[in-house]
């Protein structure tokens, strides 16, 4: 199959690719977030695509991707109040629900539960596209399973070229790391994934938010896909987290130690000022594959390139990784989520 790029889409453009949805075919669709691998998200054998693209596991459940409250009245069973308000104030945004599912969802699309996922993004073109296809999208992150999910057109088209028809071009997404995920009873909602709508936000709105268990235990996730691997780069990762000193003084210790394999690039994902110590200390980046994300602690600008980093990383066959972490604040949750994901879990508080 060839797979087409359709680069900045015109309102015609997004006619064909909503038909193709519709037809059952699968479409890469940008959203703020990351790209999801989009497919009629009331058509089994369209979700089936989606598995078999992606090699995802079966029972990790889809969300439906709507371009606006009204049409989630079909999908579920009811609506509580909580997530009247919830909806309110953060769609179109990086906030996904789960709800008690309607008969008119298959179970293809929630892995067998009774709750469906649902978020309307907050990207004009992806709401556009979702308006046109005029049925729900189910849309995980358009990567291989277990791979780092693309924030890129070009990052979704080296993983899926050649298993979807199409995907649609709407420039990098704004955030970087994939939505929320939360549970939401009658007054009380269950984060199940941290995203860029975090706690303190949903605190404004609802009195009761808490993490589910598994997130800092062992216990079993509700969402079922955080049980598996994720996220992850080629070659290992090891992220450090503390002062700009501190953690340069520390990187140092470790490339220079016997821990680490001296052969090969090392890929660097770094602040300016972690940057800067380093190079007070004389150890040369040159050689190496580095990526500045921005300024030391800033949580938002450490999500929107953290992907991309590790795909960059990948193209670059580096043959390790060192990462720079941010405190468990804010969107600070979000990504460290996913720090922990692609280090499996090697992070050193400083
Ligand atoms: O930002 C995003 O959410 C992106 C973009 C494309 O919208 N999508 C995305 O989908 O990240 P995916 O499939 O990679 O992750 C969906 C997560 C999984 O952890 C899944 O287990 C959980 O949501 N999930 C889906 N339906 C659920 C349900 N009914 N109950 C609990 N967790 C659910
Ligand atoms: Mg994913």
């Amino acid at each position: 199959m060839e797979t087409k790029i359709i680069r900045n889409p015109s309102d015609a453009d997004l006619s064909i690719v909503a038909e193709a949805l519709r037809n059952g075919e699968l479409v890469a669709i940008p959203t703020e977030t990351v790209y999801g691998l989009g497919a009629n998200g009331l058509d089994v054998e369209a979700m089936d695509k989606i598995y078999a693209a992606k090699g995802r596991p079966s029972d990790n459940p889809l969300i439906l991707h709507v371009p606006s409250i009204e049409s989630i009245w079909p999908l579920v069973k009811a609506v509580p109040e909580t997530a009247m308000k919830l909806m309110t104030v953060f769609w179109p945004g990086s906030l996904t629900i789960t709800l008690e599912k309607s008969d008119l969802v298959p179970y293809r699309a929630t892995g067998g539960l009774e709750r469906v996922a649902l978020r309307c993004p907050d990207h004009e073109v992806g709401r556009r596209l979702l308006e046109l296809a005029g049925v729900p999208i189910a849309a995980p992150s358009a990567n291989i399973s277990g791979r780092p999910s693309p924030t890129t057109a070009e990052a979704v088209f080296r993983d899926m070229n050649g298993r979807i028809p199409y995907i649609v071009d709407a420039g990098p997404s704004n955030v970087g790391v994939e939505s929320t995920v939360v549970e939401v009873h009658d007054d009380a909602v269950i984060i199940l994934r941290p995203g860029s709508i975090t706690k303190e936000m949903l605190e404004t709105v609802v009195s009761t938010v808490t993490y589910d268990k598994a997130l800092s235990t062992d216990a079993k996730p509700k969402a079922p896909g955080m049980k598996y691997k994720h996220y992850a780069p080629d070659a290992p990762m090891k992220t450090f987290v503390g002062s700009p000193k501190d953690m340069a003084l520390a990187i140092m210790d470790y490339v220079r130690s016997g821990d680490m394999d001296q052969g090969g690039k090392i890929g660097f994902l770094l602040s300016y000022e972690v940057q800067e110590e380093l190079g007070r200390l004389g150890y040369p980046l040159d050689k190496q594959s580095v990526h500045i994300f921005g300024h030391h602690g800033d949580g938002l600008s450490l999500a929107h390139d953290f992907y991309r980093s590790l795909i960059a990383f990948n193209e670059d066959k580096v043959h390790y990784i060192i990462a720079e972490g941010v405190p468990l604040e804010g969107i600070g949750v979000a990504v460290m989520n996913r720090m922990e994901k692609a280090t499996n879990g090697d992070i050193v508080y400083l």
